[in-house]
């Protein structure tokens, strides 16, 4: 007998694959209970607690979740963003951006199809963080001169 395993796309294209750090634990804890209320799903990749963690060990399974093409735009956090942006961004099909206000999440999907938001956990408001989510899964990529140079970017 076989066994295949059926992704169905349609279905992951509408979950979200989220990971943090513990300096990012609270706020994707925030995420995940006031969103999941608005009607959002989550993969939840950890960590689970505040417990002190290696913040790659928690962004590289998000980001090559996206990066395979299971889920369509992913959330990494850490304390200040900065670490949990640089993991994201290592994977090739990546389009990281450290967001800190919701101006920011709006143009990184419409000019550079940002395929993950990075957020600053310890300095970010978790209420400014919810709306930027809602932005950044909601706002569709220009195309145009934006594609021609988002196809520069790789190595
Ligand atoms: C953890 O203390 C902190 O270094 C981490 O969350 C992040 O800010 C790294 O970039």
């Amino acid at each position: 007998m076989f066994n295949i395993l059926v992704v169905n796309m349609s279905e992951n294209s509408r979950i979200i694959p989220i990971g943090s750090d513990h300096g990012g634990f609270e706020l994707k804890q925030y995420l995940i209970k006031n969103l999941s209320e608005a009607g959002y799903k989550f993969k939840d990749f950890g960590t689970y607690s505040t417990e002190s963690v290696d913040y790659p060990d928690y962004i590289h399974p998000v980001a090559k979740s996206v990066n395979d093409g299971l889920y369509e735009k992913g959330i990494v956090i850490c304390g200040s963003g900065q670490g949990a942006n640089m993991t994201a961004n290592k994977h090739q099909k990546i389009r990281s951006a450290l967001c800190w206000d919701t101006e920011q999440a709006k143009l990184t999907r419409e000019h550079n199809n940002a395929n993950i938001i990075a957020l600053p956990g310890r300095f970010v408001n978790f209420d400014t963080a919810v709306e930027m989510v809602k932005i950044f899964f909601n706002t569709e990529f220009e195309g145009g001169r934006h594609q021609v140079r988002i196809d520069k970017i790789p190595l």
